[in-house]
């Protein structure tokens, strides 16, 4: 559908319902157990307001800045999503070349439908980052690795709060299961052979350590963030262990039911860092003034996730840029309102009431 009428990020999930089955769009939608954490990721942002500045003279502004040494047009990327060829066949395609024409970076994830080979090769220019789940055969994953430095990503987010899946109701009730014409195609071949669906993959790691961090630096030259950190004292240990990044997050509410909502998550973390690496945050973002906040709270960037699937699912390529478009703009109106001409112009205390947030929230 044309998705250009589109006012916000919100509008597009329930047209996106209408369009998938059931099976498909409660994967994508539903958060673990009572999506307790899903909604919390999301209202969480409504209780922060804003102390804007009047009178800057910011009618020329920049969204430009810098991740983990990387230069960014925006501070935005888009996070590691499993199947995207279960919402549009041009799948991981679709959402590189529209990640590519809006200069940002994508996330490709282990769990993606398309080779991360051929996503590379359909972008060539892009600046994209691989998601490791890391495999229980430290051979195998070393292998997956080399692939994804060997063919131009420019980092490895590795993911950590998966040791075993969260329980998603609506996922058991469904008998979810990858369409049989789709495969995980970064499996390793015997994998895919035996028909190993990633969503109960026995090949993933459920015990992962610290450590494994360090291995995991020991074997690539790439710069390695580690996703799914929700406290400081993690983090902490996350940069001793070599980590080049942090990313705050709950696995969209998919994972532990209960964990605390990320962008109450990133002041604790923020503080523990204390800017030794970049911290990112994904979560519940879904407008402009959500980015500024996380950007306020000490986030260097943020990661969009389900509202991509849900332009990808309703009009491809053109859907996800109808996205994008949307919350680029939404950011440069906060950044105008607020009285910022540049990213460095976010600071803590555009937030009403900061002080007392941040104190309470460790
Ligand atoms: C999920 C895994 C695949 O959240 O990341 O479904």
């Amino acid at each position: 559908m044309d998705t250009s009428k589109l006012l916000n990020l919100r509008e597009f999930e329930p047209l996106a319902r209408e369009q998938l089955s059931q099976m498909i769009f409660e994967y994508y939608a539903s958060g673990a157990n009572d999506d307790v954490t899903l909604s919390a990721n999301q209202s969480a942002y409504q209780r922060i307001l804003l102390r804007p500045h009047m009178m800057t003279g910011n009618a020329q502004r920049s969204m430009k800045t810098t991740v983990i040494g990387q230069p960014m047009n925006i501070p935005i990327l888009i996070a590691p999503m499993a199947y995207m060829k279960m919402a549009h066949p041009d799948g991981e395609y679709a959402m590189a070349r529209a990640a590519l024409s809006h200069s940002i970076s994508m996330i490709v994830s282990t769990t993606a439908t398309v080779a991360l080979e051929d996503v590379a090769a359909a972008v060539p220019n892009a600046a994209n980052w691989f998601q490791l789940y890391l495999y229980k055969d430290r051979a195998a994953a070393r292998a997956l690795v080399e692939r994804a430095e060997s063919c131009g990503y420019k980092a490895i987010v590795l993911t950590v709060d998966r040791p075993v899946l969260g329980r998603r109701e609506a996922d058991i009730r469904n008998n979810f299961a990858l369409p049989s014409n789709m495969e995980i195609k970064n499996f390793p071949a015997e994998a895919n052979r035996e028909g190993v669906s990633a969503y109960h993959a026995p090949i993933f790691e459920d015990n992962l350590r610290w450590s494994d961090v360090s291995w995991l630096k020991s074997i690539t030259r790439l710069p390695v963030l580690v996703k799914g950190v929700l406290r400081g004292d993690d983090a902490r240990l996350a940069i001793e262990r070599g980590a080049d990044g942090i990313i705050v997050s709950n696995h969209g509410g998919r994972q532990l039911d209960g964990a605390l909502a990320t962008i109450d998550a990133l002041p604790d973390v923020v503080q523990a860092v204390d800017g030794v690496v970049d911290v990112l945050i994904d979560g519940g973002i879904r407008r402009g003034t959500d980015v500024l906040k996380a950007l306020a709270r000490g986030a260097k960037a943020v990661l969009l996730g389900r509202s991509l699937l849900w332009g990808l699912a309703l009009n491809g390529e053109t859907g996800v840029g109808h996205v994008l478009d949307l919350i680029t703009q939404e950011l440069d109106l906060a950044m105008a309102l607020c009285g910022c001409h540049s990213i460095a112009d976010i600071t803590p205390d555009l937030l009403a009431d900061e002080k007392k947030i941040f104190q309470n929230s460790v």
